[in-house]
């Protein structure tokens, strides 16, 4: 705006005193708006309220829950569909305490048991960018899926009394500045909880912070596991160094580590990525010292070092050979070498620049929760990062469900944990029929 105002030589013309009052007013404003917006990618509102990229926060996606799906709502400033009647206190309440405007209860698929830790500061910000930075799109809520009377949602507010945490992010006075600021991100905002803390009989995380038992020690979620990325060196991700757990943050990658596929894909291209790195650092700070849950692993997920290259033995032999078919672990390398090798190369080691990634010390490859690795066959990778586009292809159309038990199987042993008990047909089949 002011080099705006400087190229058109306006400064010459405007008397000083008006120009620095506008100035600042705008600057004011303008500098709401862009911390709300920075919320708002932090808080990764959009990965549930938008369906349609033509229509931002428009709301309608449906998220499973044990009883019915339910669906996220329209939270674009339009005043009959959206959310433009809210008052700033209306919209502090459904962020703290997950009321709606009408006093009803939120169900817990939004995150607001985690948003209750953001500062009025925070929320006020938020609250003018969804005013004033978001085009109004008109479009209806969907009544949820769950039958009466299970839909009823008085028991919500005993669900809330007895799990839920509310009020604000209070700092600790033992820590340093960018820890608590770590802290309030991870158990705040960034909600990290959702996917990775495990959850009790009544769907509630078991911990919201690091003072509880079980906080971020891993769970599962619709066909994907969340691991535990407690400070543990086995089982968590204690064993990697800052920069692995910055970049894997940033870019969703970190060589000899792991890579981000599903939803945790869509939580870096989404809002990570768009974080700042001193914010980032934070996070990176405040998880060193979340207290280590150990789930007896022997060895850390990506600390296998696999069989070395049988799959290069194999090379040059004609796969449909007699001697290797039949069984299960010779499928696999044909099918390994037929499908996957010229990316990850036939013994797993990648490319140099870790584009594609070495399956060899690899967190996906080397877990014992092999759904990860099911799904990643099944549907591929996807994912936008600040430098480009990342993209492996998904294999359902090719591969049958037995083929990809057999392929996955072998991926494991081979290039993971020798012992690993293999990928269960019934399993792959689940995952399939369960994802688009
Ligand atoms: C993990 C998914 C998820 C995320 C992330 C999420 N929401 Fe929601 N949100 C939902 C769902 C689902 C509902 C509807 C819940 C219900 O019907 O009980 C909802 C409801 C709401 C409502 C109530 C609107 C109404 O109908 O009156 C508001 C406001 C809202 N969300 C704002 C936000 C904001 C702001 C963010 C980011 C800070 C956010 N949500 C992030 C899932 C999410
Ligand atoms: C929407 C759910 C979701 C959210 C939110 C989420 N994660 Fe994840 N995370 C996952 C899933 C699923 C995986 C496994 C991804 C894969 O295998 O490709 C994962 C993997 C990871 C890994 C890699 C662990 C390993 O050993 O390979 C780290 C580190 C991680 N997440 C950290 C975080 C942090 C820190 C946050 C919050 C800033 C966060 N995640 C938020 C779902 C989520
Ligand atoms: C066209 C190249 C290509 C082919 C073919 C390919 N991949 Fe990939 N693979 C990639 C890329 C790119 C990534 C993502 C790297 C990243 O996330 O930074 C990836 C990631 C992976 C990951 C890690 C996923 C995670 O979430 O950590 C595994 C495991 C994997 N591939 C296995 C396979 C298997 C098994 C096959 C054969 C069915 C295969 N790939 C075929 C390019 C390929």
């Amino acid at each position: 705006m002011t080099q705006h105002v400087y190229r058109h030589g306006l400064l010459m013309i405007m008397p000083l005193a008006l120009l620095a009052g506008s100035a600042t007013a705008l600057g004011a404003d303008q500098d709401q708006l862009e911390r709300g917006a920075y919320i708002a990618r932090t808080a990764d509102c959009t990965a549930c309220h938008t369906t349609d990229e033509d229509k931002p926060f428009a709301g309608g996606l449906a998220m499973p829950t044990p009883m019915g799906d339910i669906y996220s709502t329209n939270i674009t400033p339009d005043p009959d569909t959206g959310i433009g009647g809210y008052s700033l206190e209306e919209f502090t309440r459904v962020l703290r305490e997950g009321v709606a405007r009408d006093g009803h209860r939120l169900y817990p698929a939004m995150p607001y048991t985690a948003y209750t830790k953001m500062p009025d500061e925070d929320i006020q910000a938020l609250y003018t960018w969804f005013q004033e930075g978001v085009e109004p799109v008109h479009q209806e809520n969907r009544e949820s899926d769950i039958p009466w009377p299970l839909n009823m949602r008085w028991p919500l507010a005993v669900w809330n009394w007895a799990f839920v945490d509310t009020g604000a992010y209070e700092p600790r006075d033992d820590k340093s500045d960018e820890w608590n600021r770590g802290a309030y991100l991870v158990q705040g905002p960034t909600h990290c909880g959702t996917c990775h803390t495990p959850r009790g009989l009544a769907m509630q995380e078991k911990a919201s912070d690091d003072t509880g038992k079980g906080f971020l020690s891993g769970a599962d979620l619709g066909g994907w596991h969340a691991f535990n990325i407690t400070s543990d060196h086995n089982s968590g991700i204690g064993g990697w160094s800052d920069d692995e757990v910055f970049s894997y943050l940033k870019t969703g990658a970190a060589h000899g580590k792991g890579q981000a596929a599903g939803p945790m894909g869509e939580a870096v291209e989404h809002s990570l990525r768009y974080m700042s790195d001193e914010d980032i650092r934070a996070i990176v700070t405040y998880l060193r010292d979340v207290p280590a849950v150990n789930d007896g692993d022997e060895m850390p997920r990506y600390g296998h070092e696999g069989q070395g290259s049988d799959a290069s033995r194999l090379r040059g032999q004609d796969s449909s050979d007699g001697q290797h078919t039949g069984e299960n672990a010779t499928d696999g390398a044909a099918l390994y070498l037929g499908n996957c090798a010229t990316c990850h190369q036939a013994d797993g080691s990648g490319s140099p620049d870790g584009y594609y990634p070495s399956l060899v010390h690899n967190s996906v490859v080397g877990t014992s929760h092999s759904d990860n690795l099911t799904q990643v066959i099944l549907n591929g990778v996807h994912r936008a990062n600040n430098d480009g586009e990342i993209f492996m292809p998904a294999f359902r159309d090719q591969l049958s469900d037995e083929q990809i038990s057999a392929l996955a199987s072998y991926v494991q042993t081979q290039f993971g944990d020798p012992d690993a008990k293999g990928v269960d047909v019934g399993r792959v089949k689940e995952i399939r029929d369960d994802t688009p």
